[in-house]
């Protein structure tokens, strides 16, 4: 009945983890090289019984993973350097120390893959998902409570009857031979499924098209986001230069926008007047920021006391005569252009701010020197109010 076929290998089957300890040492001692052994869980000392070596698919993970970092700190470097260089937090060109977060990353998520995808494709033989041990009683049987070994028929010292004669004296239970399946037409391309394929893009196709250019399609808003205009980080051959990114013409300024006139000045040359008035919501506004950009490092009162431990210049008290006897302009000005060690604010503080935190900063000095009419007012508050308005 099995005239035919062709033999794959010679399965046999033991009663205990001993026997088929026992059993692998012998198949390996006797040469065989192409074996298997079927456990339905594992059983130790059996890579040491088999003669396996050390699995090669660290190979594949250091392969992989060297190859993704070098590649990614090529990309990086050819990205920010060459391709479109670009300065990010005054970093230079090539902060070769920046990319090693993402170069570390790269590595470890390359490495796992090609592991993965390397065991299951290399090992596994992935896209074959059928063996031929896999219709056979013996994998049944192996699947629970017996143990197993196969030798292929494919080893060079393969020879059927003495294969079975030396698997009996090993003290086998049961023998089977295990035959090569027939071939069997792949299934996918049958012509059914390929004209419900067909059938289930048409369907596809059709709705979609029908839904996006008919149902949606309103008509004097057309897809707006296709509009013929360029974004700023696009290319454009309108300008000579290719760049949809136009820096503004030397001299120009921005409507409502003009540019502080004392620049890097220590002295502002004319008098600068604060267009505020310090009514509540402007010393609001002042607290806010002052706590915000100044008080780390001229105190929370502006009493010159540092929160920054030590790691930066402290600011000095701004309750000093010399500070209350600035002009607000003055002050404006180191708010601006810094002073010494105190960097800029320009960027961070937009120029109504700078104002406020001066009247603020005016609120604080006030506080410390009282006159002598504060007190009067205070305690006018307090009769008006039944309330001590200052503990
Ligand atoms: C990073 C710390 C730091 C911050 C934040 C800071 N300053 Fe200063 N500030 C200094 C230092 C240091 C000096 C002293 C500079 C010098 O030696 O001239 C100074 C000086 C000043 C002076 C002049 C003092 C003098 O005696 O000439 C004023 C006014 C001043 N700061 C106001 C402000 C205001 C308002 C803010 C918030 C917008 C602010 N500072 C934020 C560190 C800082």
């Amino acid at each position: 009945m099995n005239e035919n076929k062709v033999l794959h290998s010679v399965a046999a089957l033991f009663d205990t983890p001993d026997k088929i300890i026992n059993a692998a040492r012998k198949v390996k001692d006797a040469g065989y090289t192409m074996f298997d052994v079927n456990t339905s869980y594992p059983v130790h000392g059996m890579d040491k019984a088999m003669g396996l070596g050390q699995s090669k698919i660290g190979y594949v993970t250091l392969f992989f993973g060297f190859a993704g970092a070098v590649f990614i700190f090529l990309f990086m470097g050819w990205s920010m350097a060459i391709n479109y260089p670009y300065i990010v937090g005054g970093k230079p060109f090539f902060p070769y120390q920046a990319f090693i977060p993402i170069t570390f990353e790269v590595t470890v998520l390359c490495g796992s893959i090609a592991t993965v995808v390397g065991m299951l494709a290399v090992f596994f033989n992935l896209p074959f998902l059928s063996h031929p041990i896999h219709d056979s009683n013996y994998i049944k049987e192996v699947s629970v409570d017996k143990f197993g070994v196969v030798i292929e028929a494919e080893d060079p010292l393969f020879d059927k009857n003495k294969v079975v004669e030396f698997l009996k004296n090993l003290g086998a239970g049961k023998i089977e031979f295990i035959y090569e399946p027939e071939k069997q037409a792949i299934k996918i391309l049958q012509p059914k499924f390929i004209v419900f394929l067909a059938v289930v893009a048409a369907l596809t196709s059709f709705s979609t098209y029908f839904t996006l250019n008919k149902l949606m399609y309103i008509v004097p808003f057309n897809w707006m986001d296709n509009q013929k205009k360029s974004n700023p980080q696009s290319e454009t051959n309108f300008f000579y230069d290719g760049y949809a990114m136009r820096t503004p013409v030397e001299g120009t300024v921005a409507r409502g926008f003009m540019p502080y006139p004392f620049h890097e000045q220590a002295l502002p040359s004319e008098p600068l007047a604060n267009p505020t008035l310090p009514t509540k919501q402007i010393l609001k506004i002042g607290q806010e920021k002052f706590l915000t950009f100044c008080s780390p490092c001229h105190g929370n009162y502006a009493e010159g006391v540092s929160r920054l431990m030590g790691q930066f210049p402290p600011g000095p008290t701004l309750h000093s005569a010399k500070i209350i006897g600035y002009s607000d302009g003055m002050i404006y000005n180191i708010i601006t252009n810094g002073q010494n060690a105190m960097p800029s604010y320009a960027y961070q503080i937009p120029r109504e701010q700078r104002w406020a935190i001066i009247d603020y900063i005016r609120v604080l000095q006030r506080a410390q020197n009282p006159k002598p009419s504060d007190f009067q007012a205070i305690k006018e508050l307090n009769k008006e109010s039944g309330k001590n308005v200052v503990n």
